[in-house]
């Protein structure tokens, strides 16, 4: 298994799952998302105990999702609930699994439920924060999750692949720095006395600020487990203290991506970014939206080529230069966990 299984994963958006059900896989587990009674979410193994049809091809009624081929009603807990003309006492159950609804996603705990704490899922800055405002989106893409860990943590593509938008050859030219605290992995990279790429003159206007000055600009990544990469991002007008400058002097915000395995070979990308200006501006957000969207876009391909050439020369070494330190990093850390994981079961095993 090459992803940690005792953490939350982003499954969904919340607006994902309304009155229908959704059949999605998660950390390799097939899965049917529907709401019960009162609206809660909750996640069964995708499979009819009577003829093994999905059950996400069927419906909700009451707040039970209802197989769409002979009508076995199940309930939140994966229990048989009722059939058409037939006893269900005796059916086996499917398994649930840990869901919580929570910051606007669906987060599901694909390990062993008891150790499932809401406590533990990712705390965003934004979220219920009424200084902020987030939009963002959701990307299918046929890699394994770790490539696009690496990907986040060394921005050094921006120069190649968003040439147009948040690229720009000072990228490549200035050193990153990597450091590791506990679990977390951060790597850095400040550049001064630059002009801002297009995307960053579109948010200096956005903020009431000149587009055509020098700034100062910069790029902090945040790896922590399981898959979560945030990242700081802003220009300021050259010499206010670049990431330090007061409000009134930068346009800044942070890139959210938690990204999900579907399999070892393919994730869910949930992309985002918060921004703590005009939060009320929901044009701006829009707009905003749009243009990450269409810059995030620009990865797949890459993404998608890469993992095939992986799977096509499974034997070939790959580089680790200076600049993939972070992705390195990270790598270590999610092993860690994985490792924990499974030493928790041999416990289990054990006792
Ligand atoms: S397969 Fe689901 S009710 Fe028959
Ligand atoms: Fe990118």
């Amino acid at each position: 298994m090459t992803f940690q299984k005792n953490a939350w994963y982003v499954a969904a958006m919340a607006s994902e799952i309304d009155d229908k059900p959704l059949g999605r896989r998660i950390c390799g587990l097939p899965l049917a998302f529907f709401r019960g009674e009162g609206g809660q979410v909750a996640a069964v193994e995708d499979w009819c105990p009577h003829r093994g049809a999905p059950m996400s091809l069927g419906k909700v009624v009451d707040g039970k999702l209802v197989c769409g081929y002979h009508g076995l009603a199940m309930g939140c807990n994966g229990k048989a609930h009722s059939m058409p003309g037939q006893r269900v006492g005796g059916f086996p159950a499917n398994r649930s699994y840990p869901v919580v609804e929570r910051h606007g996603f669906i987060w599901l705990w694909p390990g062993d439920p008891d150790k499932a704490d809401p406590a533990l899922i990712h705390q965003p800055v934004w979220s219920g924060n009424a200084d902020w405002a987030y939009g963002g989106g959701l990307y299918h893409i046929k890699c394994d999750y770790r490539l696009m860990v690496d990907n986040l943590m060394d921005l050094t593509h921006e120069t190649y692949v968003h040439s147009t938008s948040i690229g720009q050859a000072e990228i490549d030219e200035s050193p990153c720095r990597t450091r590791t605290e506990g679990d977390e992995v951060i790597t850095s990279r400040f550049m001064e006395n630059i002009i801002a790429p297009p995307f960053w003159q579109m948010a200096l206007r956005a903020n009431g600020l000149p587009d055509d000055q020098p700034v100062d600009r910069w790029q902090i990544c945040h790896f922590t487990p399981p898959s979560h990469v945030m990242i700081e991002v802003g220009v300021a007008l050259a010499g206010h203290g670049g990431h330090e400058a007061p409000t009134d002097k930068k346009a800044s915000s942070l890139v959210v991506d938690f990204i999900t395995p579907e399999t070892e070979t393919s994730i869910w990308y949930f992309w985002g970014m918060a921004r703590d200006f005009r939060p009320g501006d929901a044009a701006l957000t829009d707009s905003i939206r749009e243009g990450q969207g269409k810059i995030f876009s620009e990865d797949l391909e890459m993404l998608e080529r890469q993992q095939q050439n992986l799977l096509e020369w499974p034997g070939r070494n790959l580089l680790k230069l200076n600049i993939d330190t972070g992705g390195v990093q990270a790598r270590r850390v999610i092993d860690r966990m994985i490792a924990a994981d499974s030493a928790g079961e041999a416990e289990v095993t054990s006792a």
